[in-house]
Formats: structure tokens, sequence, C-alpha cells
């Protein structure tokens, strides 16, 4: 199947690890442009180099999504080199989880200016640019969490549910424009996030991820790969899915119990 990305402009928020660089790796073998952001510079770098390989343009900007300027200066490159955005992924993000009475306001703020407020204003304001597009999509990723909302997992769970809220919400408000908005709900896959988890306990990261694999009784019974991630993603991101919108779709092995 020809997802006809080839040529498509695409921009990545936290594109510089983990799953967002996998998608960024899926895209360019399609022969998509791709537009990374993340906050550490060199991070940024060595994925542009080897990414650099597949030909298609390869560009980063070193940008916190917390920060409305920041997120302009990179919506401003997309612009400056392409003119256009035929995809906005906003992906930048991290586990957090603990108990309602332990998570204090400072982490109630950072994780809703991370997790939620990042993702209205990245899409906010990148519509000029999406509405110069014939194929715009917006790609939110998500957890498991925003459907069911398990013990200890604060913040979290209650800006991936806002999150889900903003995906249908937006899906209609912007279809008239033909942008489609989509989510993806995460449940356990390999990135670099489990890589810095693994290390922090000295435990081989396979190791650590098949146990908690087991741990959290995964149906399929492992942890998800990131190319399982990003072919979906790029799927959605692509004409191929022309007519979904509005949609969430679980990346999880089976492990949510809801659909
Ligand atoms: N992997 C999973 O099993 C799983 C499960 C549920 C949800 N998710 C969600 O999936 C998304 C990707 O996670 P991942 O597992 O790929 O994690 P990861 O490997 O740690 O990658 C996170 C990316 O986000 C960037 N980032 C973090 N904070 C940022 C900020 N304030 N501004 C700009 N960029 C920022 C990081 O770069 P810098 O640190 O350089 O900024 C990095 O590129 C996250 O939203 C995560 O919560 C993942």
């Amino acid at each position: 199947m020809d997802l006809e990305l080839a040529g498509r402009n695409v921009l990545i928020t936290g594109g510089s690890s983990g799953l967002g660089l996998g998608l960024a790796h899926t895209l360019v073998k399609e022969g998509a442009n791709v537009l990374l952001v993340g906050r550490n510079a060199d991070k940024l770098d060595a994925a542009a180099h080897d990414l650099s390989a597949a030909g298609t343009q390869v560009l980063t900007v070193p940008a916190d999504v917390r920060n409305a300027d920041d997120l302009q200066s990179a919506i401003d490159t997309a612009e400056r080199e392409w003119g256009r955005l035929d995809g906005l992924v906003n992906n930048a993000g991290f586990h957090t989880g603990s108990g309602f009475e332990t998570t204090t306001d400072d982490e109630w703020q950072m994780d809703f200016e991370l997790k939620l407020l990042a993702k209205i204003r990245g899409i906010r304001q990148s519509l000029p640019l999406l509405r110069k597009s014939d194929a715009p999509a917006v790609l939110n990723v998500l957890s498991i969490y925003a459907r069911f909302q398990p013990n200890k997992s604060m913040p979290s769970s209650v800006y991936r549910a806002a999150g889900l809220a903003l995906t249908n919400g937006l899906s209609r408000d912007l279809a008239a424009d033909r942008i489609r908005v989509n989510a993806l709900l995460i449940g356990f896959v390999h990135s670099d996030q489990w890589v810095r988890g693994a290390a922090a306990t000295g435990a081989d990261v396979e190791e650590w991820e098949a146990n908690r694999a087991e741990q959290m009784r995964i149906p399929l019974g492992r942890v998800g790969r990131t190319e399982e991630f990003a072919d979906v993603a790029a799927f959605l991101l692509s004409s191929r899915a022309s007519y979904l919108t509005g949609t969430a779709l679980n990346v999880d092995g089976g492990l949510s119990m809801v659909v």
C-alpha cells in the first residue's frame, strides 16, 4: 500500500527520541520531510544525522513546547522552509504518575502545560500552515489512561482524557478546513524513556521491559516495538486514512479494558 507520504511535510514534537524519532524514521523512508522539535539540541542533531541518510529534508528546532514563543519559532521554520504543513504530531511528553494527595500544584501545572496546553497552542498556531495543505492531519499522542484512570496516575491521566476530548471536539471544528484530527493511545511501547527507566535501576532494558510487560499482564505478552507505533501513526497521517477523523486507536497489545 502506497501511503502517498512522499513530499509531505510533518512537524513532530518530541521528535528527537523514542516514539517521535521512530515515527520520523518511518516517515523519511516513505519520502516525507520532517521537522523535529525537542529541548536538547545535541539529541536533535544526532537524530537529524541518522535521518538524513534517507535523502529527504530533515529540520530541527530546539524548543520547549510549554513555551508559546518556542512553538512559534518551530512553526515559523516550517513556514519559511515549506510554506505549508501536511502533518502535525503532538507527541512531546513523558510518563508522570503519582497519588492524588501527593501531587503538588507545580506538578499539575507542569503536566498541564506539557500535555494539554502545548497541544492546544501547537494546533492553533499551526492552523494557517495546515490550511495550506490539500490533506492536512493532526495526530495527538496520548495514553490508554485517557479512557480509564487507574490508581496513582495523576496528573497525567487527567490531561490525557482532556487530550482525547480535544481530539474529538477539534475533529468537528476543523472538518470544514478538511483537517483530520486523530489520537493514538499508547500502552507500553519501547522508547528512550524506558531505556532511561531501566538504566536507573541498573537492569538490562529488554529484561526490565519483559518483566514490566508480565506484571502489567499485556495480553499479547510483550512490550510494543517503536516501529509498531510508527506504522500506525504514519497510516493515520497519510491519505490512506482520509476518512478517519475524531478517532483514537489503542496501541497497547490489548492492555486497555476500554476499546
Ligand atoms: N512509550 C510509551 O510506552 C508511552 C506510553 C504512554 C504515553 N506515551 C507518550 O508518548 C509520547 C512520547 O514518549 P516516549 O516514550 O517516546 O518518550 P521519550 O523517549 O522520553 O521521548 C520524549 C520526547 O519528548 C521530548 N520532550 C519532552 N519534554 C519536552 C518539552 N517540554 N518540549 C519539547 N520536547 C519535549 C524529548 O526531548 P527533550 O527531552 O530533548 O526535550 C523527547 O524527544 C509522550 O507524550 C509520552 O507520554 C508513551
